[in-house]
């Protein structure tokens, strides 16, 4: 890539204060950059962190979580130094978020014209007269009919929710997307239509999508790079036909090694034996020593620390800091 990075996500921190009173150290160390135009995919566990590091970087984290460490940098400025105003100027118009389950969190009671509308208004776009035509434009370009504006949230299927909500998050025309597992709850055709849609809306806008999923396939179908994510750190991390190709992580090696299996679900990651740590009480050394086919004496006891392999690829195992340092 040659382009300057849009995003530039530095050694990311973040914690929840869990409800026994318990620091979970959610994200730690998290780096990744995205390029203008770029759909970048974040892959891992349920429970490692890709939530947390997209609401990290809009900071829209919840109160029981904080950021502790690291840097935002957007077009160059470090948002998490942004005061509280000048951060709600620069979300959704310039950094957008579908969030995890959004469809199912439509308001039942307006209809999805006058929820697209407030989207549009509460941001200050544009005068009320010039909303609805908005509204139909953004209609139109998620493909939904400007005759089914007036419609309530159950009127519509599943994958048109989500469309809707799509639609929504584009309403202040930012450079970057978030999409939290955007296909999740949809059967696999409407999975396959979303997944167009995304494509079709990232090459029009020329936007940068960030895309978080369980699923391998979309990664290789539609993404540029990928960011493994293992028990809140960067695992692995480079262009998809890089890591695709020469996994260097004992995680992502595993991942891929049960890829494609016919006989997973759609959408779920490989199962690997044993689970992921707990974040309130994490092993020391590397988060993935329980469970690695590959952990020798020093993984119990120091953490790994991130390896640059050349074009963009990078992973964090003390097996390829020996390789690299050898070279
Ligand atoms: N509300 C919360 N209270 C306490 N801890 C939390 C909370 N939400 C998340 N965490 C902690 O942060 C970790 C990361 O959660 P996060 O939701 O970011 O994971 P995820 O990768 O998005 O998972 P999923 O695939 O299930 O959506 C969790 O393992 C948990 O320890
Ligand atoms: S550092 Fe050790 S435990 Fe961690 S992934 Fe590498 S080999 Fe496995
Ligand atoms: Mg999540």
């Amino acid at each position: 890539m040659t382009s300057l990075p849009l995003l530039r996500v530095r050694n990311l921190s973040s914690e929840f204060v869990t409800t026994d009173g318990t620091v979970a150290r959610a994200l730690d160390d998290v780096s990744f950059d995205v390029h203008p135009g770029q759909t970048v995919g974040l892959v891992g566990e349920s429970g490692c962190g890709k939530t947390t590091t997209l609401l990290s970087i809009m900071r829209l984290l919840p109160v029981s979580a904080r950021i502790t460490s690291g840097q935002v940098l957007f077009n160059g400025t470090d948002l998490l130094g942004l005061s509280e105003a000048d951060m709600r100027r620069c979300r959704w118009k310039e950094l957008a978020i579908v969030f995890q389950g959004a469809m199912n969190a439509l308001n039942p009671v307006m209809t999805v014209g006058e929820q697209i509308r407030e989207a549009i208004l509460l941001h200050d776009l544009m005068d009320s007269s010039h909303a609805t035509r908005r509204v139909d434009e953004l209609l139109d370009m998620v493909g939904i009919a400007a005759s089914r504006r007036d419609q309530y949230p159950h009127q519509y299927s599943g994958g048109m929710r989500q469309r809707a909500m799509i639609a929504m998050a584009l309403a202040c025309q930012p450079s970057l997307l978030f999409a939290d597992e955007p296909t999740t709850a949809l059967d696999v055709m409407v999975q396959a239509q979303i997944l167009e849609l995304l494509q079709k809306i990232q090459k029009l806008l020329g936007l940068a999508v960030v895309l978080v999923t369980h699923d391998l396939g979309v990664v290789a179908e539609v993404c540029d790079a990928v960011v493994v994510m293992y028990g809140g750190k960067v695992a692995e991390n480079g262009p998809v036909d890089e890591v695709y190709n020469h996994p260097r992580h004992p995680y992502t090696q595993r991942l891929l090694e049960a890829f494609p299996d016919l006989n997973r679900p759609a959408g779920s990651l490989a199962t690997i034996p044993g689970t992921p740590p707990r974040l309130n009480a994490l092993p020391p050394g590397c988060r993935f020593a329980p469970r690695c086919h590959k952990a020798f004496d020093r993984c119990h006891i120091e953490a790994p620390v991130e390896t640059g392999l050349g074009r963009g690829h990078t992973a964090a195992c003390h097996l390829l800091e020996k390789t690299e340092a050898a070279k």
